[in-house]
């Protein structure tokens, strides 16, 4: 018998898969639909939110294509408040504990909220709640979202790491809960350079886990034929997610699985089940989709997961821990011309 149960920092997960924040996870009825038995995922990751509720931005915000497995975004952080997601958290599991829906949904379901303050003081702000009444909501984990590309005139704070060192300094001067899983979202690194800057931030403080990778920020996608970007804010700049950025993710999932004390959860490019298998193989713990679930619905875990559990049975796995990080490096040839 094969699992995907898993373990990432302090959150135990029937599945190795679950949402990656922004997708299908902002209303009562998004979040609801994803704690339910049949979508086999491992948690739930709320939108991620800010002090108030945003309208976001304007116009078109998101585009994928089918053929090139892509997509993006610049929502601009649309989302209802973190109070909202407080109280969902608690609500989502007091409905599964309620006999008229067990069967619908898990027992319990670990809620993950993603923070993503439009101040570093609105960041201290939410999380200081969160902690501070940890025991009276359902909240198992925070992810810190450090990365998020779409907010007109505002830079990603994991690309200025004196900022990225100064949240997490104020963070972990509160009192963070020993129950609550605390995590970071990232975006990608592309220079040696820059990931030994945030391998020193992140092995200073007590993180649990990280999220590797955000999309591309400030991609530009273009229709050749009406001349014209394909989304509104920014003069067409986004997020790019989906098959393009796979290679980009397995690099960071990879680095920061070996040089840092966290559990990784890889994100990015991740749109069959070979690409659940090679970020794990890379060190993910667990993985989250996001272009894929926009393009297909919540179905696509179950079959996803069907999928690598006939990966594992082929290769001889019967657990993630039996081919996580244990990615292999090809020799150079000896003497080959
Ligand atoms: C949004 C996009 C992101 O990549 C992110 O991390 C958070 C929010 C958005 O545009 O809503």
């Amino acid at each position: 018998m094969e699992f995907t149960s898993t373990k990432i920092g302090k959150i135990h997960l029937n599945h190795c898969l679950m949402n990656a924040s922004g997708v299908k996870c902002k209303t009562e009825i998004d979040l609801s639909n994803i704690y339910k038995t049949k979508v086999r995922t491992g948690v739930v990751v709320s939108k991620s939110c800010t002090l108030e509720f945003r309208r976001g931005n304007e116009g078109t915000t998101y585009y994928h294509s089918k053929e090139s497995e892509m997509s993006i975004n610049s929502s601009g952080l649309p989302n209802l408040g973190y109070e909202f997601y407080m109280e969902m958290a608690k609500k989502l599991e007091q409905n599964a504990r309620d006999r008229k829906f067990r069967y619908l949904y898990e027992v319990k379901k670990p809620f993950i909220m993603s923070v993503s303050g439009m101040s570093q003081a609105d960041n201290i702000h939410i999380l200081e709640s969160v902690f501070d009444k940890h025991k009276s909501h359902s909240i198992d984990g925070v992810e810190l979202n450090l990365s998020c590309p779409n907010i007109i005139g505002k830079p990603q704070i994991g690309y200025d790491f004196e900022a990225f060192d100064e949240i997490l300094r104020k963070t972990f001067e509160l009192d963070v809960p020993k129950s609550i899983n605390m995590g970071l979202k990232l975006p990608p690194y592309f220079d040696i350079s820059h990931y030994s800057q945030a391998f020193d931030i992140i092995n200073k403080y007590p993180i649990d886990t990280l999220t590797c990778i955000n999309s591309i920020g400030n991609g530009l996608v273009i229709d050749p034929i009406n001349e014209c970007s394909v989304i509104s804010p920014k003069k067409g700049l986004g997020g790019i997610g989906g098959s393009p950025i796979k290679s980009v993710a397995l690099a960071n999932v990879f680095q920061f699985s070996k040089n840092t004390h966290c559990d990784v959860i890889g994100c990015g490019g991740i749109v069959s089940a070979m690409d659940v298998f090679e970020h794990i193989l890379c060190g993910a713990k667990a993985v989250q989709l996001g272009t894929i679930v926009m393009l297909e619905g919540l179905d696509v875990f179950k079959k996803i997961e069907r999928e690598l559990l006939s990966i594992m049975r082929n290769k001889g796995y019967k657990k993630i821990s039996d081919f996580c990080g244990k990615l292999k490096y090809v020799e150079p040839e000896f003497n080959k011309y």
